[in-house]
């Protein structure tokens, strides 16, 4: 295994509900670091741009709609394997689905509001992270 980053975000329905420090709490007691990560709002072209693959997709208005529509957390994690292992933290995108003590176990609402992102693979969380960060906010 190697340590790796990936791109995370605490999503909307999560800050609304004040949960960042608990889904924070998840994250670290799975062995991740957090080494970067700041609230923001989206603007509708930042929310577009970062979810541009999903944009044929029936859901694609709503989901950008929804990301804009409260503040959100990015932030960059650290860990071995960093990118399976938030996946598994995070648990299956319907929470319907998702495994017990995951995060979208315990906090999703829905497959919309599922309370975080985690990138999807080692490539696209480079991507990911970039899009959100330089260089230099990351300190791992
Ligand atoms: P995320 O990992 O952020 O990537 C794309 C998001 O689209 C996904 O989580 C879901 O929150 C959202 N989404 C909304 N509706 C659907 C759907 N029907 N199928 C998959 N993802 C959906």
């Amino acid at each position: 295994m190697a340590v790796e980053r990936t791109l995370s975000i605490i999503k909307p329905d999560a800050t609304r509900r004040n949960l960042t420090g608990k889904i924070n709490a998840v994250i670290e007691d799975a062995g991740l670091r957090i080494v970067a990560q700041k609230r923001v709002a989206l603007t509708r072209a930042q929310a577009e741009g970062f979810y541009a693959v999903h944009k044929e997709r029936s859901f694609f208005g709503e989901l950008v709609d929804f990301m804009i529509s409260g503040p959100v957390v990015v932030q960059a994690l650290e860990g071995e394997n960093a990118v399976a292992t938030y996946r598994e933290v995070m648990g299956a995108t319907n929470p319907a689905n998702a495994d017990e003590g995951t995060i979208r176990k315990q906090f999703a609402e829905s497959i919309e509001a599922n309370s975080v992102h985690g990138s999807d693979s080692l490539e696209n969380a480079a991507i990911e992270i970039s899009y959100f960060f330089a260089q230099t906010e990351i300190v791992g």
